[in-house]
Parts: C-alpha cells; structure tokens; sequence
C-alpha cells in the first residue's frame, strides 16, 4: 500500500517539542475533534499573516500539479488519495496544484466555454479528498507555459475564431476577447457547484486560495505594462466573484527596474525584462499574498552549489523582507527544486536546498514575520515515472529528506498552533 513504508522510519530522537505534544494528546479525544478538523474555516489574512480560526498559520506545502489529470481515469484515481493521505501524515497543509487544462489531452476546457464535466468531476473528487485529510489546496488557473495548453492555446484558440489580435503568445494578456475568454472560465470555474458535496467552489474552505497564473511572464513587453494591466484586471474579476478565498499572481519573483534596489538580488541581468515585477505585481490591492519560485539550477547554469545555496539564502531572505517592509502581505516560496540532471547531482543536496529555505520560513514564523510558507516541486507517489520531470520525489522513498520536511511541518504548527494540531500532526509530531 501506498505510504506502508513510512512506519518505522522515524528514529527515537529527542524532539524539541515532545513534552508539549504529550500534554496534548493526553487530553485527546478523537470523535470530537476529527468533526471539527473536517468543518475547516476559510484561511484569511492579517496583515502579513494568514489565519485561521484565530490562529496564525504557517504553511508547510507541497506541488503535486496531477491531481485533477490523474482523478479523471478510473485507474489512476487512486494515486489522489494516497498522495493527499500521505501529504497529511506528513503534516503538509497545503498542496498546490492545477484547476485548468485548456485544450490538452483530457481537457478540462476543450475550447471557450465549453467545459468537459468528467474531467470537472475530477477536479470535485481531488477536493472531496483534500478534505477528507484536511489539506487545503492552492488552485491555479492557467499556464504561462505549454503543458496543459497555456497562454499559447488560449491564443490559438482566438486565431482560429478568427478573433485573435496576434499570433503572439502575450497577446493572451491584452487581447480583449482572450481576456473574456479566461473571464469566462473563471467564472464558470469559481461558481461550479461541486457534483459530490453540493458546494460551490467559491464557497468551499478546502481552497486555500486561487492563483491567477503559473509563472507569468509578458517578455514582448519588458515595460510591465500588459501584465500588470492584466493582473490588476484579473484580480478585480475574480474577488467580484468570490470574496471568500485569497488571491495571489502565482510569479517566480524577480525584480525589473521598477525596483532598482533589488536588482542585484535578481539571478542575472535577463530576469530584469521579463515584463514582471515581483513588488509592483504583488502590490495589487486585490492580491492578499506574494508568491515566489526558486530553480537554482536553471537560473545559475553551471555554478557550484555553494554559490546557488548562496543566492538562494539571498533571494528567500529578500523576499520576505519584502512582504515584511514593503507588501505587508505574507509571501509564499510556493516553487522549488534541485533537477536531477546536473552532471554533480547528489540526492543529498536537495535536503540543503529544503533547510536553506525551511530555516528562513521557520525564523520568520517565529517573528510572526511574512515568510508564510514553502511548496516542494514536487511529489509523485510510485509508479508514476511518466509523470515525473527531473525534480520529482516520491517522498517517503528517501527516509533523511522525509525526516526533514515533517520536522518543518511540526516545528511551524508548534509555534502558532499548539492547541489547534490536526489528528496527523499529533501522530507524527509525538514520534518526532
Ligand atoms: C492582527 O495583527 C495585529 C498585529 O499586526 C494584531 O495586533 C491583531 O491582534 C491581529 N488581529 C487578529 C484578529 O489576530
Ligand atoms: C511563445 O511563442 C514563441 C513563438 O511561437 C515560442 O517560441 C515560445 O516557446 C512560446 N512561449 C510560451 C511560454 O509558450
């Protein structure tokens, strides 16, 4: 069975927090609160934290971008369960994953407005199941790139409407009848009525959020112009459908000379006109929080791993100053990896990579700071090779990295909310 192995895993160390854990679970009683645990509360935002039922969170997370592509076939529905079960025992709150699949195999959207309601069923199942483990799920809603048909299919489609203003793949962000086309989706996506539960999507505390686009970029317009008119737009579109959930643009974080400061925190002179701001972008009055992604490998070609573990220290520790000082707003490190395909590629480096970023996420949580939460790119579970890219893991197969992300989830929940820990987090947090 799928996460059978992680019993006996843990090794008998001395927790920082075993003491308190005890206490709690001595006053354990588990009818009660599992009722509670699955009647969650929307996740909102005071200044730069999230909370929920009145308790700052602090979100240890993970991708797992498949969910709904997986949940549409009969044999491959079962791989959703057993990731969200295995995300929970590991103490993970949050797991990022796709609300769209414009025009691709099993389609979500098959063309404008014309939605395919067995793969909407499929996305209803992947949130009946985030629930029944009580994760939440930050949903993304188009794709800057390729995969699952993107801003080019969007495109694509206008062209051969006979509409499109241009063959460009940004004319996505201002070409007015694209941009009624992604309204369109939205809209229908934000008030679809759950098949299973009844609930309208915009009304379900299982969404920890919405996220406008998966890495955008407008790179036609190095000015910013488009994409910030396009954010601004977008946003005001989808708080005007549903005030319930948190916004966020979904960029990878770098600065254009909109931010002169910060350009040296950049990873090179090219990440400056890429038509983004990760300040300007992320000040939008209707995005409550800042996303923000970190690829050493592809952003640093070539350089030790010393040197990528020292910008990525700087860039994570800049950003959340950001959200600190100059946002106000909490900032989610909701992207990162280390590719398996460096000629120096060693499992181990990847558990520096995590504890870089962890070790920053956890100071700032400490402070109550805006350094809100960090996302793996990415977790499978076994047998799913032909989904994999070169920064996949299948968590549990690799005891040491396991070991360490669920000492992250228990060291964030034991700050803020150590009277609120979840069924899996007593359980995993006692053995720690
Ligand atoms: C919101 O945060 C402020 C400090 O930033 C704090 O004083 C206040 O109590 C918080 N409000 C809630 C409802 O937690
Ligand atoms: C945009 O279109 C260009 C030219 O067709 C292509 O090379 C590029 O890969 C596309 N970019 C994305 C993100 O789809």
């Amino acid at each position: 069975m799928v996460g059978g192995g992680m019993n006996g895993m843990f090794y008998p160390v001395v927790g920082f927090a075993s003491c308190v854990v005890f206490i709690y679970m001595s006053f354990w009683d588990l009818t009660p609160h599992y009722v509670k645990e699955m009647e969650m509360g929307f996740v909102r935002r005071n200044g730069s934290q999230f909370m929920v039922d009145g308790r700052a969170l602090y979100v240890n997370g993970w991708n797992s971008y498949w969910l709904m592509d997986q949940a549409v076939e009969d044999y491959s529905r079962p791989r959703v369960r057993a990731m969200l079960h295995t995300g929970a025992k590991m103490g993970l709150t949050v797991c990022r994953t796709w609300a769209f699949n414009d025009g691709a195999y099993n389609a979500l959207q098959i063309s404008p407005g014309h939605f395919d309601e067995r793969v909407f069923k499929a996305l209803d199942h992947v949130i009946v199941e985030a629930k029944r483990y009580g994760v939440r799920l930050l949903l993304s809603l188009v794709n800057n790139l390729q995969p699952f048909g993107g801003k080019t299919q969007y495109v694509k489609w206008a062209w051969e409407e006979g509409v499109g203003m241009s063959s460009s793949n940004d004319s996505f962000f201002y070409d007015p009848y694209i941009r009624r086309y992604f309204k369109k989706y939205v809209k229908t996506l934000l008030s679809r009525k759950n098949s299973i539960t009844g609930i309208e999507y915009r009304n379900d505390p299982t969404i920890f959020a919405w996220e406008l686009m998966n890495e955008p970029r407008c790179m036609s317009d190095p000015s910013g112009k488009y994409l910030q008119d396009w954010i601004e737009e977008m946003a005001g579109f989808v708080k005007s459908i549903d005030r319930n959930h948190l916004l966020t643009v979904g960029l990878e974080g770098f600065y254009s000379p909109k931010s002169p400061g910060k350009l040296d925190v950049n990873p090179g002179e090219w990440a400056s006109v890429l038509g983004t701001d990760f300040i300007q972008n992320s000040k939008s009055s209707n995005i409550d929080f800042a996303s923000v992604h970190i690829y050493p490998d592809q952003w640093l070609v070539g350089q030790p791993l010393e040197t990528k573990l020292k910008f990525v220290e700087k860039w994570v520790v800049s950003h959340v100053d950001d959200g600190d000082k100059v946002l106000k707003k909490p900032v989610m490190f909701t992207e990162f990896g280390l590719s398996n395909m460096n000629k120096d590629f060693e499992l181990s480096q990847r558990d520096k990579l995590y504890k870089t970023i962890f070790d920053i996420v956890y100071r700032s949580a400490r402070k109550n700071g805006a350094g809100a939460g960090t996302f793996i790119w990415q977790f499978m579970v076994g047998g799913m090779e032909e989904y994999n890219d070169d920064f996949g893991i299948v968590p549990w197969e690799r005891p040491s990295t396991y070991r360490l992300i669920t000492e992250q989830s228990c060291k964030l929940a034991l700050i803020h909310r150590r009277d609120r820990l979840t069924r899996f987090e007593r359980e995993l947090c006692e053995k720690i």
